[in-house]
């Protein structure tokens, strides 16, 4: 990502202006149903810590980014390439049929520069979803919000707020990768070959590999990133959403970092989850919440009866770095946060997922077909592994049309995944063994030696991407197919 003049700069967001109180990133219009909405694949200018960055976004024609349509209407979008580099978007959350889902040679092939391709099927469902690159371009911010909004809420009397959190480097992402597996960088920047440049953090923890109750370290995070965002913003200068005193407000937020987890931090106020990957989950209060790479939470607040400002934070998993954004009342006094906390947050476990009930459970029915997937790989070499094979190595998972799948996914690694299903929205239906009705999502956590069991109907044919969502390690080989015909 190059950096570009503070000239020109300015001259690209005059029209933006300096005020500290904006209006959220999305404007809820819906698509019309007959006319396609046109999504731009283009580059924009941000300003990261006081520093011009030229990064990638996905733009309505009236300069909206990203979008919200209702489940009323059908997906009706056509997707423009303005950049100088093939692409394709994959609608993360959406369950198109296959063959609009976006990711490369799946079957679609990438869109060349000024080619563009019209998307249309049913959306049916509503929830906080996104859209992003299925390639190394989702660390440029080639990423949006995709909302879907439910028709039955439409009078509902709460403000959306849409938040994308990300984490941003000046370094183009074939460097990052490069420091990762210590192959030499594609393009320039001699300094960082060897993952020993990748700053990437251990934590001490029981491991419970082969119960030895050994010492094992983890890996929490394997780059060290320039920024943390939220809608484009650190907290030097976060964005500013005018609340109403006493009013609720439902936080739509999405996790569209390529290898951050975060924890979400209401501070003050008790948050109430209520979907997770546009989902809805039996209500669940609190005041912080785990938001993998990949995955959505929705969060109803009540804004206190008085003038105030309350940040909302996103902290980085297993450190001090953190971003958010703020809810401030007419009169409320915004304070400067600083953008490193005083504390390492903990690792991500399980708590939270484990406490999670569906409130649109899968219809219960017992499993057709049982396949268990080991997740493997070390930082050393920097391979990981489905059932010890690399994407191109890989072996689809074979199922058929109309069946229960159940997946039982291991981590057999010390590091978490997040784990991702393409075309389907699957339930958590056991955590180490232990069966209940869970979430209904669809990007689950594996933290290291844990064992998720998910639940999925086969009921959209096609060959869809099952994957890790940590960019680098999709990147490096973390992926396989689950496979099936009509
Ligand atoms: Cu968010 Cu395979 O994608
Ligand atoms: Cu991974």
């Amino acid at each position: 990502m190059q950096s570009i003049s503070r000239r020109q700069f300015l001259a690209s967001t005059a029209a933006a202006g300096a005020a500290s109180v904006v209006l959220p990133l999305i404007n809820p219009r819906a698509v019309d149903a007959a006319i396609p909405g046109i999504i731009r694949a283009d580059t924009r200018v941000i300003e990261v810590a006081g520093r011009a960055a030229k990064v990638f976004g996905l733009v309505q024609a009236d300069g909206t980014h990203g979008l919200v349509t209702s489940a009323a209407n059908d997906f009706q979008v056509r997707l423009e390439n303005a950049l100088d580099a093939p692409t394709l978007i994959h609608w993360h959350g959406l369950t198109p049929p296959f063959g609009q889902d976006g990711v490369p040679d799946l079957p679609q092939p990438l869109l060349q520069p000024g080619q563009s391709y019209d998307y249309s099927f049913p959306i049916a469902t509503p929830g906080t979803h996104w859209m992003h690159a299925h390639t190394l371009q989702e660390q440029q911010l080639l990423a949006a919000p995709l909302v879907v909004t439910d028709p039955a809420e439409a009078g509902a009397d709460e403000q959306p707020l849409v938040v994308l959190f990300h984490d941003f480097s000046f370094k183009t992402p074939e460097e990052l990768l490069a420091g990762l597996t210590g192959s030499a960088p594609a393009s320039g920047n001699g300094g960082m070959a060897g993952h020993s440049m990748s700053g990437m953090s251990s934590m001490d923890m029981q491991g419970m590999s082969g119960g030895q109750g050994m010492a094992m370290p983890m890996d929490v995070n394997d780059i060290q990133y320039d920024a943390y965002l939220a809608n484009d913003r650190t907290l030097d200068d976060p964005q500013v959403f005018a609340v109403e005193r006493n009013g609720t407000v439902r936080l739509r937020l999405i996790n569209g970092a390529t290898a951050t987890a975060f924890w979400i931090d209401t501070g003050s106020i008790e948050g109430e989850a209520s979907a997770v990957d546009g989902n809805p989950v039996a209500p669940l209060r609190g005041r912080r919440f785990p938001l993998a790479m990949g995955q959505r939470l929705d969060i109803r607040l009540r804004i206190p009866d008085e003038a105030g400002a309350w940040p909302i934070l996103a902290l980085r998993e297993g450190s001090v770095e953190r971003t958010g954004f703020v809810l401030a009342t007419r009169g409320g006094a915004v304070k400067r946060i600083a953008p490193v906390g005083d504390q390492a947050t903990a690792a991500f476990d399980l708590a939270f997922e484990s406490s999670l009930v569906a409130a649109k459970p899968l219809a219960a029915t017992s499993a057709d077909r049982n396949q268990s997937i080991e997740i493997g790989g070390t930082m050393q070499g920097y391979s990981w592994t489905l059932n010890g094979r690399t994407w191109g190595d890989h072996l689809p998972i074979a199922v058929r049309k109309g069946e229960r799948i159940e997946l039982v996914l291991r981590n057999a690694s010390m590091m978490g995944h997040p784990m991702h299903l393409h075309g389907h929205h699957f339930q958590v239906v056991a955590i180490d063994g232990r069966r209940f009705a869970g979430a209904v999502r669809d990007t689950v956590w594996l933290p290291p030696m844990r064992e998720v069991t998910v639940a999925f109907d086969a009921a959209n044919p096609g060959t869809w991407a099952f994957h890790c969502h940590h960019l680098y390690h999709m990147a490096t080989g973390m992926m396989t197919v689950v496979d099936y015909t009509a």
